[in-house]
């Protein structure tokens, strides 16, 4: 004799893929909401006035960064390129695509290209590029796979934590400085430690997570 009619068994099913779905719908909520890309705009690519490619340009033609961000070494702001930059080779190839004429219109007139920004820093937070090139922290650390990227996305929330987290332990995120600008760079057995580097570089860190070296 059944104890369970088959209706019971039905019951006790539906219940039961609803209690997972209900627990995979916490989860989701609990552990997934938070980081997906809402508030930090992690992920986040900004239409712009032409849909220029860095998978294009720098995997595929191979320029480098300095090529077109020419203060990155020298400077707190890593600069964007002039128009002039695009037309040493746009005055030849794709001379004249419809995808380049806010680029013809930008030298005719004299008037600079405004490109939306990805990366933008509260006024209140001190950065600059130049030390970090100078202590071997690569690109990619704060601007994710670019080489890989047709529009540019934001791969780094920027948050405080996230620069104190480098800051208080940035061995791992060291690199030989000739290697800086590679897109693709990664950690080979022959590539020196992090500590090595450090050292090298004399990295300190007994005073990086100071409020004043980020707030000043
Ligand atoms: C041929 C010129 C060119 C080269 C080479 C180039 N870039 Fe760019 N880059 C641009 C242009 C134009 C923009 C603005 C459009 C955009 O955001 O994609 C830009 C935007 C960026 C931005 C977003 C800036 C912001 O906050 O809006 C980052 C980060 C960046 N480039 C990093 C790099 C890195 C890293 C390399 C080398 C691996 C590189 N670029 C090589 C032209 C170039
Ligand atoms: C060193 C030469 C060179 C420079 C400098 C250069 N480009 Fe290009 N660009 C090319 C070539 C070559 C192509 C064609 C690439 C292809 O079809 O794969 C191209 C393609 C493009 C395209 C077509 C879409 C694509 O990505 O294939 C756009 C848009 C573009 N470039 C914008 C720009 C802008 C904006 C700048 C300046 C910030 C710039 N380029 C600087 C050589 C250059
Ligand atoms: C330690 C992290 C870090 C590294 C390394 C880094 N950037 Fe940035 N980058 C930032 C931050 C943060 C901003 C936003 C700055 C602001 O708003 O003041 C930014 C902004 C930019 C911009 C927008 C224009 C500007 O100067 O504000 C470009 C272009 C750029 N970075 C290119 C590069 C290139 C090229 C390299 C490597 C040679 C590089 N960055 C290395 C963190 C980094
Ligand atoms: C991936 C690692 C890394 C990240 C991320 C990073 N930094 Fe740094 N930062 C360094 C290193 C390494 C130095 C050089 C320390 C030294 O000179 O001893 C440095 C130095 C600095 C300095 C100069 C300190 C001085 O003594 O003058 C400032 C300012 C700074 N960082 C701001 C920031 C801000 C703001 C952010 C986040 C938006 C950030 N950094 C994210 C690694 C990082
Ligand atoms: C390595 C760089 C760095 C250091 C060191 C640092 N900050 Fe910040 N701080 C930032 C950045 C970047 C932001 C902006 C974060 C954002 O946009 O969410 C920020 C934001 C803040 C804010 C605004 C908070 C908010 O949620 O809007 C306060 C307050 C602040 N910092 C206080 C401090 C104090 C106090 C210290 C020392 C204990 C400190 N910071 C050290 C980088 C730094």
């Amino acid at each position: 004799m059944a104890i369970f009619t088959p209706r019971a068994n039905l019951f006790m099913n539906a219940a039961l893929i609803g209690a997972v779905l209900l627990g995979a719908c916490l989860l989701l909520a609990i552990r997934v909401v938070p980081v997906i890309g809402y508030n930090t705009q992690e992920r986040f690519a900004p239409e712009q006035p032409i849909p220029f490619s860095h998978k294009h340009h720098v995997s595929g033609l191979g320029l480098d960064c300095r090529y077109c961000h020419t203060k990155v070494e020298t400077s707190s702001s890593a600069g964007m390129p002039s128009t002039a930059i695009c037309m040493t080779c746009h005055s030849q190839v794709w001379r004249n695509a419809a995808m380049l004429a806010p680029d013809r219109q930008s030298l005719a007139e004299n008037i600079p290209l405004r490109w939306n920004r990805v990366y933008t820093l509260p006024d209140y937070v001190f950065f600059d590029h130049s030390i970090h090139i100078a202590k071997g922290v690569g690109c990619t650390e704060c601007h994710g796979p670019i080489g890989d990227m047709d529009l540019t996305w934001k791969a780094r929330t920027l948050y405080m934590s996230w620069c104190l987290s480098c800051h208080r332990d940035p061995a791992p995120h060291l690199r030989p400085r000739d290697q800086v600008t590679t897109p693709d760079w990664r950690r080979t057995p022959s590539t020196p430690s992090g500590e090595a580097l450090m050292a090298d570089y004399h990295v300190h860190t007994e005073n990086l997570s100071d409020c004043g070296v980020c707030h000043r």
